[in-house]
């Protein structure tokens, strides 16, 4: 069965950007959160370009097979420069950009939907062909949770308190109970994945 899984590169104090992130400054000012993605040896057997630490390729690798779909919401999609406007985050998995705005240079893997996130992930769902839909950005996930559509989340948990950019937890109406599935611990970061229980 397909899941609704968020993998995030987050500080200890819950930010996923350096401050000011914007297009044309990508993750903002002094952001180390990827750091991990190259300071190893080991290559990723999905990325192009991307040596890690053993444990993390394997974290890493495991969790990209699994991805056949991505959601990102409208401010990681421009930040990260529209990913080229006819690309995806991941290498082949279609990307479903959730916005409230129209997109007008989106083409190729890129997909826009403005009818909020149950169509997005529906659709991201659809495109996958059973494997999982990723979800990209802290809005994005917010509003996930709140419709009770995220099996898993992951927290790449980078060591340092940033002190400001992009929170990760926003405000939430209840509790999401979190079960603790495993915990790598490696070079630089160390590797969180949580299924969600329940909300209450
Ligand atoms: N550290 C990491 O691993 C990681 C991973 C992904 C992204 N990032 C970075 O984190 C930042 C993410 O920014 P963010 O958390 O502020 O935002 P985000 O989730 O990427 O985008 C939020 C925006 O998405 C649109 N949106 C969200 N929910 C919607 C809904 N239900 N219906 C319609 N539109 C909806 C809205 O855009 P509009 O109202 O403007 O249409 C909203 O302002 C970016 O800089 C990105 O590069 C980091």
């Amino acid at each position: 069965m397909s899941k609704v899984i968020s993998a995030h590169s987050v500080s200890v104090d819950g930010y996923i950007t350096g401050r000011d992130p914007r297009p044309g400054h990508g993750l903002g000012d002094g952001t180390m959160l990827f750091d991990w993605y190259t300071d190893g040896d080991t290559p990723s057997q999905v990325f192009d370009g991307f040596r890690l630490s053993e444990p993390s390729a394997l974290v890493f690798d495991s969790l990209a097979a699994r991805v056949g779909a991505a959601v990102a919401g409208r401010n990681t999609y421009e930040d990260s420069e529209r990913f080229g406007d006819d690309g995806s985050p991941h290498p082949s998995a279609p990307l479903f950009v959730l916005s409230h705005r129209p997109a007008p240079r989106m083409g190729g893997l890129q997909t826009l939907v403005t009818a909020g996130i149950e169509d997005a992930v529906a659709a991201a769902r659809e495109a996958a062909g059973g494997k999982d839909v990723a979800l990209m950005g802290g809005g994005v996930l917010k509003c996930a949770l709140e419709a009770g559509l995220v099996d898993e989340l992951i927290l790449h948990q980078v060591p340092v308190l940033l002190g400001g950019g992009r929170p990760f937890f926003r405000s939430l109406p209840g509790h999401v109970h979190l079960r603790l599935v495993e915990a790598v611990p490696a070079p630089g970061v160390i590797h969180l994945r949580y299924e969600i229980e329940e909300t209450s």
